[in-house]
């Protein structure tokens, strides 16, 4: 089964949205696998965005996500990585759709809610930045024969 690689910035942590954003994942059908609130370093952020270094919005992005606890999360589900993306919406949250994530809580692409990995590849890359293996946990949850056939 797919896994994903979800952050919730901080902004979000900040402004009370956890517990508003974890539900609609969970309302989705998506299971939890793995969770902490844990404060980025900056080699963290630097690997975690190494994608972007040299771009004009590598340092101030880095030094957001180091501004203030984040909450890691990895969770599982059939297409998930895909289907995060479309649930978080658009990157500025000013073009995303009303109904996701980024178009309901934000306005602003510097401030942007939330994290998600962008591939199967960048998922694996990102649960192996932020998580070691023992810490993701591997259970049956109800309901989940529910959800496909
Ligand atoms: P990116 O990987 O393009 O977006 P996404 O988070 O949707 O995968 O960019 C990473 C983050 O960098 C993005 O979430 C917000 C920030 N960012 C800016 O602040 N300005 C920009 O112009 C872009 C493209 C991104
Ligand atoms: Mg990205």
């Amino acid at each position: 089964m797919e896994r994903t690689f979800l952050m919730l910035k901080p902004d979000a942590v900040q402004r009370g949205l956890v517990g508003k954003i974890i539900a609609k994942l969970e309302d989705k059908g998506f299971k939890l696998v793995g969770l902490k609130l844990i404060q980025v370093d900056r080699s963290l952020a630097e690997a975690h965005y190494a994608e972007h270094k040299g771009k004009g919005f590598f340092e101030p992005t880095v030094a957001y996500i180091m501004s203030s606890p984040v909450v890691a999360m990895v969770w599982q589900g059939k297409n998930v990585v895909a289907l995060a993306r479309e649930l978080m919406g658009a990157t500025n949250p000013a073009n995303a759709n009303p109904g996701s994530i980024r178009g309901q809580y934000g306005m602003d692409i510097s401030r942007n809610v939330i994290h998600g990995s962008d591939s199967v590849a960048s998922a694996e890359r990102e649960i192996a930045l932020y998580f070691k293996s023992e810490e993701l946990v591997d259970y049956t949850k109800a309901g989940e024969d529910w959800l496909s056939e």
